[in-house]
């Protein structure tokens, strides 16, 4: 087999999702599926672990084989196996590194741990329009709101990060203030775009502070005092918050672009998806004249297609996880990861 025509096969299992992909060196990505497991979190207002855990034990391996059968290919042509390792749930990493390495050990074949917001940020090479390096990364989901400086793949520097609720919590957690329900993010969104921009005018927090360093935790309970006063509001509640939010979002990322000197956004993780930030960001970007990138909308939160390009860049480069055991890292920096 040559480098050429490696094929890895990359599997998400770190929250709610369980996703699964297959990156070939040549065609890049060839099938890739996911079973999101919204309905089953959904009467408990958020993600239960244990049934988390549950659930990717059951689909983990049928998506392997529907991901195999969509490529018209057999567990003979996997030549590495790349697995989220961390950061997430522990029980529901355990899944699919469990998975992963047995695979791997009865098919004779590399694995390898990858870091989940390293998937988020490889994600839009995936795309037609890919970023080159080196370039800034926003990386904004439910666990992570980072700035990152992005030399290459594997040479990470965080610039700034939440000090408190991650973006996209807030967007869950001010949805349920507004009883919009689980996820709450997407449903927020879609609230919002009935609201009235002037309505209400929300915070933007720590703008006026130097630094890249990020606070959400006020904005959710500014909501929350405002939808008191004004219960019959809501859409417009809806839009102060995302507004302030995705404004909060856009100047600190102006800041890393003039901070670094890079001229290249990337921005992924479940909440770039929002079309809001999408449109804030195009427009600094193209006034500041930097090139804004982002993964397709689906690949925004979690999947299998990103686990599997960011496995298959490493592996085709030689890393392995050398270690046999079912290793797991819960809690994991992402500056901590290895240049390839
Ligand atoms: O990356 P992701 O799928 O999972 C984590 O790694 O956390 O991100 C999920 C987060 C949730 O907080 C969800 O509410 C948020 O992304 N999200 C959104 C939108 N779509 C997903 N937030 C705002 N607007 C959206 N359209
Ligand atoms: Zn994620």
């Amino acid at each position: 087999m040559s480098i050429n025509d490696f094929v890895t096969l990359g599997i998400e299992s770190s929250c709610d999702e369980t996703g699964v992909g297959l990156y070939h060196s040549q065609q890049g990505l060839v099938a890739h599926q996911l079973f999101s497991q919204v309905e089953i979190h959904a009467e408990y207002g958020g993600v239960v672990p244990e049934l988390a855990s549950r659930d990717h034990i059951q689909r983990t391996i049928p998506l392997i084989k529907a991901v195999l059968a969509d490529a018209n290919l057999g567990l003979q042509n996997i030549n590495g196996i790349a697995y989220t390792a961390g950061p997430g749930l522990a029980g529901a990493l355990l899944v699919g590194s469990a998975v992963a390495k047995s695979l791997a050990w009865s098919l004779k074949i590399p694995s390898l741990a990858v870091h989940h917001m390293e998937g988020h940020l490889l994600a839009p090479l995936l795309e037609d329009k890919k970023p080159e390096f080196p370039f800034v990364a926003l990386l904004v989901s439910g666990g992570h709101t980072m700035l990152v400086d992005v030399e290459a793949i594997g040479k990470y520097k965080i610039l700034g990060e939440s000090l408190d609720d991650a973006v996209g919590e807030a967007f869950d957690k001010t949805a349920k203030i507004l009883g919009l329900g689980y996820p709450g993010g997407p449903a927020l969104a879609k609230l919002a775009q009935q609201g009235d921009e002037g309505a209400f005018k929300f915070p933007r927090p720590m703008v006026d502070r130097p630094g890249l360093d990020f606070s959400f935790s006020g904005l959710k309970t500014f909501a929350r005092n405002t939808f008191a006063k004004y219960p019959k509001q809501k859409a417009d509640i809806a839009k102060a918050f995302e507004v302030a939010a995705t404004q909060t979002l856009m100047i600190k990322c102006r800041r890393a672009l003039e901070q670094t000197g890079h001229s290249r956004l990337v921005v992924a993780g479940g909440v770039s998806s929002n079309l809001s930030l999408r449109k804030e960001l195009d427009k600094m970007g193209e006034k500041t004249g930097s090139s804004v990138f982002y993964p397709r909308q689906e690949f925004c939160t979690d999947n299998g297609a990103m686990i599997a390009l960011a496995g298959h860049l490493r592996l085709t480069k030689g890393q392995v996880s050398v270690d046999s055991d079912i290793s797991i890292k819960p809690r994991w920096s992402i500056e901590e990861l290895e240049a390839i």
